[in-house]
């Protein structure tokens, strides 16, 4: 077996059910983005982090997309507070975290530190405009920081598709049963079309099976909710893949919009989940023009092999050609753009709403009878 060995070496466990928490008065309230955060730190998919960053890390991770101790990390995973709960708080004391009532962990409180949010804004995200949804989210957090090793006692109820929640040891030990010793991970946020399907068929070619994960966590409004993506995915899996060569369970982190930081981010946790090779294709992880198209690929220059750990496999932009009669990309078509098929997700959203079809060279039928159906659901549920 050669499954990717975890980052950083061994795969963090800080789920502790019995987790004495009675005594413990003081509370955090965290957001749904802490609060998925707590979880894929406590079950390993952000390995080798076993709390939130401390300032110390967080600098690090900011500045110079490592952690303290080394590993490569590009996305801080912070606890932001309002002032008022910090000058409750101090250094050393045990918090519990909680959302609407619910203990779901406990933080030891290593430190409590202002952050330079426009310094994380323009490091992280390349921008400190406000009109980025990440940048956006980052601003309307608390002002302060909390860090520190967590436990977390209680798991986050799932009443949508929860057979698909696997944590990182359960999709490495699939994967074992599997007989896969090579594995290709897929992040989207997005239906899958006919360009997504390409890349992850070409990269099939070479690996002996495909993880399907789909990031289920916050999104913003305007991206297609996830329940209806998961039926997409499920209804495309039947219809056009090999069933003993794809595997789908869900990423349950917030999205952020970061682009290649995100990319980096993204790789590493699917190195978690047991993947030893993980796609980048156009403007990953991308949103509106921050990013050059392949902004996502260059950023693993600044990384060596050993230090990722997974294997990139890059893909240009993909569409169909109506000359070529098939999925290409420029490095395989000779036409001119009047001959490819390219939509923009804005553009699909638009026509979905106004109940147009897009072509079944941008996507399967079955996957855009889905949507089409999840669309009329939410608006008469609105
Ligand atoms: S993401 O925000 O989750 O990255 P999306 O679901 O659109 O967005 O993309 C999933 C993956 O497919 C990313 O690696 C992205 O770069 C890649 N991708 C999306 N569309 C294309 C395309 N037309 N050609 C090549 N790669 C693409």
């Amino acid at each position: 077996m050669t499954l990717s060995i975890p980052h950083g070496g061994t795969l963090v466990n800080r789920l502790n059910p019995n987790y004495k928490f009675d005594h413990i008065l003081k509370e955090i309230e965290l957001d749904n983005m802490a609060l998925s955060d707590l979880e894929l730190i406590a079950t390993g998919g952000y390995s080798p982090i076993t709390g939130f960053l401390t300032k110390k890390d967080y600098e690090s991770v900011v500045e110079g997309m490592h952690l303290s101790t080394g590993e490569v990390w590009s996305i801080p995973i912070t606890l932001p507070v309002s002032q008022d709960e910090a000058d409750s708080i101090s250094v050393g004391d045990e918090v519990r975290l909680v959302q609407h009532g619910t203990t779901y962990g406990v933080i030891t409180v290593q430190d409590i530190y202002a952050p330079d949010k426009e310094k994380e804004a323009r490091e992280v995200y390349k921008t400190d405009s406000q009109e980025h949804p990440g940048v956006a989210k980052l601003f309307s957090r608390g002002n302060v920081y909390v860090g520190g090793p967590v436990h977390q006692v209680k798991r986050i109820p799932r009443d949508k598709f929860a057979d698909y929640y696997l944590d990182p040891a359960e999709t490495r030990k699939q994967f074992e049963q599997l007989g896969w010793n090579t594995i290709v991970g897929f992040q989207t946020r997005n239906p899958v079309h006919r360009a997504h399907e390409y890349i992850q068929k070409s990269a099939l070619e070479i690996v002996d099976g495909l993880l399907l994960n789909p990031l289920v966590g916050e999104t913003k409004s305007d991206d297609i909710p996830a329940d209806i993506r998961m039926e997409s995915y499920r209804v495309l899996l039947d219809n056009y893949y090999p069933k003993n060569r794809v595997f789908l369970s869900v990423f349950p982190a917030a999205m952020r919009y970061a682009g290649p930081r995100e990319a980096v981010f993204h790789a590493m946790v699917r190195k978690n989940y047991g993947c030893t090779h993980f796609i980048v294709g156009r403007d990953h992880a991308g949103v509106g023009n921050y990013y050059g198209t392949y902004d996502a690929q260059q950023i693993f220059d600044n990384f060596t092999e050993d230090e990722l750990g997974i294997t990139l496999l890059f893909f240009e932009h993909s569409f169909y050609c109506e000359e070529c009669e098939s999925m290409a990309s420029t490095k395989t078509c000779p036409h001119g753009k009047e001959s490819h098929v390219i939509l923009s997700g804005t553009k699909v959203r638009e026509m979905l709403r106004n109940g147009e079809i897009p072509p079944s060279t941008f996507s399967r039928k079955e996957v855009i009878e889905v949507l089409i159906k999840g669309i009329k659901v939410a608006s008469l549920q609105s």
